[in-house]
């Protein structure tokens, strides 16, 4: 199984808890709806990446009516965004956004929320998105930045080993991966009553697949990150989000 089925089988076992510890995502879609809405195309042909159960999908499709196609590399999280929003007027549909199936420069606009820290290749995976931009197309996405869950990579660390997390890149890398784009950083902190807490959330909403090529750590010694972290902890996610219209 390839890292990237991996994903999309951990997501698809997520699909009927993920609403429950979502709420990250939700603060992210509240707030990139808003950036998207604040200039919003008219009639656009619109493509979503990373739909999840819909937390962006519901916020944006009813106020920017177009031509909508809302995908996601897992099919379960599709089917569950469609029980939960029968009414949304869009084409439904599984795509690995990495690599879009879409014809070069037939969008107006890419939307996508904290779905991009998934990609294998993120550099790689922007520039196959642009392609299928149509000039002054606009494509407005939200990923973690390289800050994110310092708090549980500091407490791994102080214990002597690596957390598994990926090595996310900083606002200035992205800014680079597609010249002439805004990439601003935000930063939320949630708050756990311990690191139990906080690796259920992980695994209630699907976030279970490590960096490539990492070894999970032995039960031991994870219970000995869990120590370090304290209780209740904090753990802060740097969200970026990168505005870039075509030229
Ligand atoms: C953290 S969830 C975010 C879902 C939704 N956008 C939201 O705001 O709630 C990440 C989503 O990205 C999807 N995903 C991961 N890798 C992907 C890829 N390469 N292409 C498309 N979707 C992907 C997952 O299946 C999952 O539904």
């Amino acid at each position: 199984m390839t890292r990237r089925d991996r994903i999309a089988s951990s997501f698809n076992r997520a699909s009927a808890t993920y609403n429950d510890a979502a709420q990250l995502q939700t603060l992210a879609a509240q707030a990139l709806a808003a950036q998207i809405l604040s200039a919003p195309p008219h009639n656009p042909r619109a493509l979503e990446v990373g739909c999840g159960t819909g937390g962006l999908t519901h916020l944006l499709l009813p106020r920017l009516p177009g031509h909508w196609i809302v995908t996601d590399i897992a099919p379960a999280m599709i089917d569950s965004l469609r029980q939960r929003f029968p009414t949304l007027d869009a084409q439904l549909r599984s795509m690995d956004g990495e690599a879009p199936d879409l014809p070069p420069e037939s969008l107006d606009l890419i939307v996508s929320n904290l779905a991009a820290q998934w990609f294998e290749d993120l550099s790689a995976g922007l520039a196959r998105l642009g392609h299928c931009l149509k000039s002054q197309g606009r494509m407005v996405v939200t990923t973690l930045g390289r800050a994110s869950l310092e708090q549980w990579k500091n407490a791994v660390a102080a214990i002597g080993h690596q957390a598994g997390t990926p090595a996310y890149p900083t606002a200035e890398e992205v800014r680079a991966m597609l010249p002439g784009a805004s990439v601003t950083a935000n930063t939320l902190t949630m708050t756990y009553g311990n690191a139990g807490e906080f690796l259920k959330s992980l695994r209630t909403i699907g976030a279970t697949v490590p960096a490539k090529g990492y070894q999970p750590l032995p039960t031991p010694i994870l219970r000995q990150a869990m120590t370090q972290l304290g209780a209740p902890c904090s753990i802060s996610y740097e969200i970026l989000t990168l505005d870039w219209t075509k030229p």
